[in-house]
């Protein structure tokens, strides 16, 4: 037990972001610029007369990339649009003579072709970057236009190094015996592999330098990188770096082509400083956005770092954690400067530096406490519907990125204890998460341990980790509203016109909405995450004053952009009348641009219904002005299918109209409107939002379902409908707005997952993929198949719950004429719909007879 608490307390802050969708912008795009290469080496490289290696961080390293004209447009851009914009320090290209490049820091070598091998381009690069910039810089790399250097990294190895003796840094090759003939090579000397990159410190470059012209004279081979070895060691004195771990930094994958096109979370990838070779120049900004993930990442786990810093100093202030944001520091200094909604606002001191412990939230009752999932070979947890299941995926690549972290974490001091741990597999674990702090994990994880120096030994070892992953605060991510450019069309940009005007119109962001407030219920929350959402809300308003459009004219087009309700029915009579009533107050009573289109089937059982439906579509349209029609398709004794009905009411729409596919049984209000525009993006997204489905009032509100037999409590549950609610001070929209407003409970209803009949698109996107798939008859399916197209179409699937659809209850009647797929899916939305897991639970218990019927017959059984 002892041994085994020794790591038991490792508990390690793992930063995580929480995201907050939302709104907004795109970058303008950068004009290239496209004057002609200057001829001053100090412009060149856009470094100041005055920077020197004293004074600038961008004087730390010069790195000269050699290209080739054929790919100064491809490879050479892509890497001066990622890494060599992070460098500490500068980067130039070298290529033959004649070479342009508008807007690189380009050196066209004069007497050098783009033939292979590069020796000369090679030696002579050296000689310009000693010439032009021997004393300006303490280290030079010479890089080809296929590697990936990581600045950072590259910053914190090489401040770890002597620059002012002979340096000569990279991965040391020697050739096989065999090859080492060839290569002209004594057995103790060596060269740097070129490929993933050769580091020289200012002194061997001094050294060399001035020589590569004899060297190029008295070449022995045609391999660049071994005679480039063989001048710095005659020279300067100095091999390359006998060192192992210089494969793992400076790293090269001998996959050709296919090298870093695949998952780049891997131990390799996450510790190299270069990665060699990146054939297709895309993958470099693949590769460069994974890094700037990484990083982000590490900033976040430092930002939450000092925060608990903070958070613990005060506390040994005696200060309170509430104050922490007011505090201030002697001489008058705020702790704090900015406060929330302004610019640098740092976040919630109270939730950020809460310190790493099990129990940062503390549950006000029961009911409250965070349960943990077990997790072994599945995962069995008591809240889910499924207790045993399958590891979510999800789940399992947060496991992985946990424990590749805490083993980072665990081999950091490996190298001066002269052993290595590595992870061998996830006994077992807990984990839960804690909705305003983040995830937690126990884990019970098998190791093998490997001491190299000293009394070499292995042996499996079993350790816990207790580890947290913290939220940080919150960001924004910022979407254009309106109309993006169409994909194969010229650009929305140029046909507007807004490209000749040179850039994109910036336009007031007035997030004053009203409709805003049925969004979150914020009295519903808790005070810490009520700050937290409502900062993220604060930084929407205030740091994000300017929304940028495509450049149409109108303030926000998509605000009220028309969209079309297509609404299938076949009888149901009552149901329809209520739907139109909804409809009736949030759209025909208002200005809202909605058109509903009724496609409407004779139900073989309620025939009466079809005349009265088409009464009620005619009361409406004499009511209220031929604008606001709603139109109607008569379908008559057709066999209904719901594929087929939505697709007689989408032959109403022209090609760019907005469709909404709903039922009647859903209740909408103006948030649903606002979001269907929002969320539609032509030739870009579709919205299936996940509705809140109620459950059967009966059971929500009956005493069987609600308690034991006999209990004395009062389970008069509400509904959760603001009939009662105050409308004094409310506009009428929003009363409007709360009327067709249900509670979220989970003793109310459920968000629907497994339904997909509710969505909207546009209708050049619903066709472009093909539309419904009409041999399907009756109702679902269709939609789940239409679903299943979108996923692998190039349009984006926008899904997520939204409050402001209620699929109001009706007890279902499944057909057993339906086919057999269908008629199992009935069932279960029947049963889902009935009841939560803890009314069918005190109905079980209260009638333990529905689980252990009493059988008289079982002697005679038995
Ligand atoms: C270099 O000079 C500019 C003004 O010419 C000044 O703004 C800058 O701070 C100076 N940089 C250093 C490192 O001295
Ligand atoms: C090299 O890359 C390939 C493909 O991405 C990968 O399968 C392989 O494991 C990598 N090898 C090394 C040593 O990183
Ligand atoms: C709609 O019709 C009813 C009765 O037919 C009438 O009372 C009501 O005022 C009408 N509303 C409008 C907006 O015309
Ligand atoms: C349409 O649905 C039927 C029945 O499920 C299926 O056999 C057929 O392959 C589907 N057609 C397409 C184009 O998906
Ligand atoms: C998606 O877009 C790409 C590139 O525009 C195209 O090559 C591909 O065929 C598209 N795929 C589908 C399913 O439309």
């Amino acid at each position: 037990m002892a041994r085994r608490g020794k790591w038991a307390g490792l508990v390690v802050g793992l930063a995580l972001g929480l995201a907050l969708g939302a709104l907004l912008r795109r970058g303008g795009r950068a004009p290239a610029p496209c004057r002609p290469a200057p001829l001053d080496p100090l412009a060149l490289l856009q470094l100041a007369p005055n920077e020197t290696r004293d004074n600038s961080r961008r004087a730390l390293v010069l790195v000269g990339v050699m290209t080739a004209a054929q790919y100064l447009d491809t490879r050479a851009r892509a890497v001066h649009e990622t890494w060599a914009r992070d460098l500490p320090g500068r980067l130039a290209f070298f290529s033959s003579e004649g070479s342009r490049a508008p807007g690189l820091p380009l050196v066209a070598l004069r007497g050098v072709d783009d033939s292979y091998p590069p020796q000369k381009k090679s030696f002579l690069m050296l000689l310009h970057m000693y010439e032009q910039y021997g004393d300006r810089f303490e280290w030079f790399m010479r890089a080809d236009d296929d590697v990936y250097v990581r600045g950072d990294r590259l910053e914190a190895f090489l401040r770890g190094v002597d620059s002012r003796k002979p340096q000569f840094i990279g991965q040391a090759g020697r050739g096989t015996a065999a090859e080492r003939d060839a290569l002209a090579l004594a057995p103790d000397e060596n060269f740097c592999m070129g490929g993933p990159g050769v580091l020289l410190s200012r002194a061997a470059l001094a050294a060399a330098a001035p020589h590569v012209r004899y060297c190029l004279q008295h070449l022995l081979t045609s391999h660049e990188d071994v005679e480039l070895g063989r001048c710095v060691a005659r020279f300067a004195g100095v091999a390359c770096t006998w060192s192992y771990d210089m494969q793992t930094i400076l790293h090269h994958n001998s996959s050709g082509a296919a090298a870093y096109t695949g998952r780049l979370k891997r131990r390799e990838v996450h510790r190299a400083i270069t990665l060699h070779p990146v054939k297709d120049h895309r993958y470099m900004y693949r590769l460069h956005s994974y890094f700037k993930n990484l990083r982000i990442q590490e900033l976040r786990e430092q930002s939450v770092q000092l925060h608990r810093d903070i958070s613990s100093s005060l506390k040994a202030l005696g200060v309170a954690s509430d104050q922490a944001q007011g505090y201030t520091l002697p001489g008058g200094l705020p702790l704090f400067p900015a406060k929330i909604g302004q610019a640098g606002y740092l976040g919630d001191n109270e939730i950020l530096g809460a310190p790493v412990e099990l129990d940062r939230y503390k549950p006000a009752d029961f009911g409250d406490v965070v349960l943990y999932d077990f997790v072994s070979k599945s995962i069995y947890s008591t809240t889910h519907q499924n207790p045993k299941r399958k590891i979510e995926l999800p789940l399992k690549e947060a496991l992985d990125d946990v424990i590749r972290e805490v083993m980072e974490i665990i081999n950091q001091p490996s190298r001066q204890r002269g052993r290595v741990i590595d992870f061998n597999e996830l006994l077992y674990g807990y984990t839960r998460l804690d909705a305003l702090h983040g995830a937690d994990h126990v884990l019970d994880l098998l190791l093998q341990y490997r001491r190299y120096r000293g009394r070499k030994m292995t042996a499996a070892v079993r350790r816990h980790a207790y580890l947290q992953q913290s939220f940080t605060g919150m960001d924004i991510r910022e979407l254009p509203l309106g109309d993006p450019p169409s994909p194969n069309g010229d650009s929305y940009l140029e046909s507007t016109g807004a490209a000749s005007r040179g850039d994109v119109d910036y336009e007031d962001f007035d997030e004053s909405n009203k409709e805003q407030n049925g969004f979150l219920d914020l009295n519903n929350i808790n005070k810490p995450l009520k700050e937290a959402w409502e900062s993220g809300l604060m930084k929407l308003q205030n740091n994000l004053p300017k929304a940028l459009t495509w450049g149409a004219d109108k303030e926000y087009p998509i605000y009220d952009r028309r969209i079309n309700f297509i609404l299938p029915l076949a009888g149901r009579l009552d149901i329809f009348i209520r739907f139109m009533k909804n409809y009736e107050d949030v759209v025909l009573k208002t200005d809202e641009a909605v058109t509903l289109i009724v496609v409407l089937y004779l139900d073989g059982k309620n025939p009466i219904d079809y005349k009265r439906s088409e009464n009620l579509i005619d009361y409406y349209n004499d009511n209220y002005s031929s604008d606001k029609k709603v139109k109607a398709v008569k379908m008559g004794s057709t066999t209904f299918s719901r594929g087929a009905a939505l697709t007689e009411g989408i032959k109403l729409c022209e090609p760019e109209d907005l469709m909404f596919f709903v039922d009647v049984d859903m209740m909408f209000n103006f948030d649903t409107l606002r979001r269907i525009r929002i969320n539609t993006i032509k030739y870009y997204q579709v919205y299936f939002p996940i509705v809140f489905s109620e459950y059967n009032p009966d059971v929500v509100n009956g005493e069987d379902y609600n308690k034991f037999k006999g209990d004395n409590v009062n389970t008069k549950t509400d509904l959760g409908r603001y009939d009662n609610i105050p409308t004094e001070g409310k506009t009428e929209r929003e009363v409007t707005n709360l009327k067709y407003t249900k509670r979220i409970h989970d003793d109310f209803g459920y968000f629907r997952q497994y339904g997909f009949g509710i969505l909207s698109i546009y209708k050049s996107d619903f066709e472009s993929v093909g539309g419904f798939n009409l041999t399907i008859k009756g109702w679902g399916m269709e939609d789940v198949q239409l679903f299943e197209t979108l996923i692998k179409s190039n349009l984006t699937v926008f899904r997520i719950a939204d409050d402001s659809l209620v699929h109001i209850f009706h007890s279902v009647d499944c057909d057993k004429s339906l086919e057999a797929s269908q008629y199992t899916m009935c069932l279960g939305t029947k049963a889902s719909t009935y009841g939560s897991d803890k009314h069918m639970a005190y109905y079980m218990l209260n009638h333990p007879d529905v689980l252990w019927p009493p059988t008289e017959d079982k002697k005679g059984a038995s």
